[in-house]
């Protein structure tokens, strides 16, 4: 955390305004569909195919809000490009829980969170079932559109229509109940035409169980493989490389009793701990070999960018924190303190299987998240980066603009959405048949704090110059992740 002092100096000239920040965070129970009107630039002509996104869009069931944003229900919204023009259309995930709330017309579930029933910890004591809110990712792979969300299975939807279909067992892959991490990876590294799906699931029980799954885009299994984990693990994202996949566990403790007796989420019973170290767990793809544990400096991860194999060694490209922010109970996540908190900073790890130690050094310094790469390079070196970031260089802030960072020659551009614009991750597509890295698109979603609305922002991927701004006629709530496919899903 920052002392008082470094929070109140960079609080001197904040380029956002807290009102219009917390505007973005309204309910969106609205659904919409139609052809994007409204264009400042020009569509590149040669795209072809569909943005799709998600995130949580509901904040509140029937007036009764939920506490942490990350409770919220799951909304996708899709962006068909054909011949120049967009088409706009988004759906609420129709979970159980979700029509379970909606018939209800009051919240049902405990959120990881913080989100509690009505009726104080009495209400919520000994309930342990956890609403599978479908919130955080989407993806397009085989044939199926997946909502997904890490500690349940996915739900699929109609890539045409957005509408629900139901739950996916991932081409019968997954047993009932089984959860489905919400970062799968797209591996071309072994065969650029061809590729595998990489996903982790993380299986709580005693001890954890680490789930491995890889197929193809039929959705033929071409590996599974688990281990055992005694302890806890707290790991949202990770990364593949031809022959490993890395899980950084953070640092952390975990009281499961105020959740029990109905008083926090899981997700506030969680305690950094900085005096510890990250333990990162290296799993090699050959399911025969064991896996391995390999301690590093302290700190708290949510995202990675890629990961490469270089000689003994593994780089690994991530946002990591000093501190882990928790939302406590009776507190408001629309009064966050940003210059408060410790900003996300992108780190590259150095975990060298040889001597089985990690060393990192810091890559950008600037407040960032979401950070992505061309996908093409997945499981490959790559040389740029892209990131949702700050508009200031220093102290933590909302995102407002897409930075990306030239690895090679520390070049950086930087495109900005301040004072009124709020972004969150950028989403690279490739230009067909490029042969640059950065030969592509950028697209981001940004909330206009001044109309109301948010509009899909296009950016050259070389220079981030700004190829197009599309307006959409109401606001998306600020979102998580999201996919583009070549498929025009048109209606
Ligand atoms: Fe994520």
């Amino acid at each position: 955390m920052l002392s008082q002092e470094e929070a109140d100096s960079s609080t001197a000239a904040l380029p956002y305004n807290m009102e219009e920040w917390e505007q973005g965070y309204r309910s969106q129970p609205h659904e919409y569909d139609y052809w994007i009107d409204e264009v400042e630039g020009q569509i590149p002509a040669e795209l072809t195919g569909t943005l799709f996104r998600n995130g949580p869009a509901l904040f509140d069931v029937n007036g009764q809000r939920i506490h942490h944003p990350f409770d919220g229900d799951g909304m996708v919204c899709a962006i068909a490009f054909n011949e120049g023009r967009a088409h706009f259309r988004n759906r609420l995930v129709r979970t159980t829980a979700f029509e379970d709330e909606r018939a209800a017309g009051k919240i049902l579930y405990r959120g990881v969170f913080g989100t509690e029933k009505a009726g104080g910890w009495l209400a919520n004591a000994f309930d342990i079932k956890l609403k599978n809110i479908a919130n955080t990712n989407v993806i397009y792979w085989g044939d199926r559109l997946l909502a997904l969300w890490e500690a349940a299975e996915p739900y699929r939807l109609d890539p045409y229509t957005l509408e629900t279909i139901g739950k996916d067992d991932f081409y019968g892959l997954l047993p009932p109940g089984k959860p489905f991490g919400a970062h799968p990876k797209i591996d071309r590294s072994r065969d650029k035409d061809n590729p595998t799906l990489v996903n982790f699931a993380l299986e709580v029980g005693l001890p954890f169980k680490i789930a491995i799954y890889e197929t193809d885009l039929r959705g033929t299994l071409k590996r599974r493989y688990t281990h055992n984990y005694c302890g806890f693990l707290f790991i949202h994202d990770f990364v593949v490389t031809p022959n490993y996949c890395l899980l950084f566990n953070n640092p952390l403790d975990f009281n499961p009793l105020p959740f029990l007796f109905g008083f926090k989420g899981p997700g506030q019973c969680i305690k950094f701990r900085p005096d510890r170290p990250t333990e990162v767990l290296v799993i090699p793809r050959d399911p025969a070999k064991p896996m391995l544990k390999i301690k590093g400096k302290s700190g708290f991860i949510y995202h990675h960018a890629n990961a490469f194999e270089e000689g003994d060694e593994i780089c690994v490209d991530s946002i990591c924190y000093e501190s882990f922010f928790i939302l406590e109970p009776g507190e408001d996540f629309l009064k966050v303190d940003f210059p408060k908190m410790d900003p996300g900073q992108l780190w590259r790890f150095r975990i060298n299987l040889k001597t089985q130690t990690m060393g990192r050094e810091l890559l950008e310094s600037r407040c960032c998240e979401f950070p992505v790469i061309n996908p093409q390079k997945v499981a490959q070196p790559h040389r740029y980066v892209f990131l949702g970031a700050a508009d200031i260089p220093e102290g933590n802030t909302p995102l407002q603009a897409i930075l990306k960072l030239d690895l090679e020659t520390g070049d950086r551009h930087l495109w900005s959405a301040a004072p009124h614009g709020f972004n969150g991750e950028p989403i690279f597509v490739p230009r067909p048949n490029a042969t640059q890295e950065d030969d592509g698109w950028v697209f981001n979603l940004v909330y206009d704090g001044v109309n109301n609305r948010s509009d899909l922002v296009i950016l050259d991927g070389r220079d981030l110059s700004l190829l197009a701004r599309l307006h959409l006629k109401h606001h998306i709530p600020y979102g998580l992740h999201g996919c583009w496919t070549n498929e025009c899903f048109l209606p």
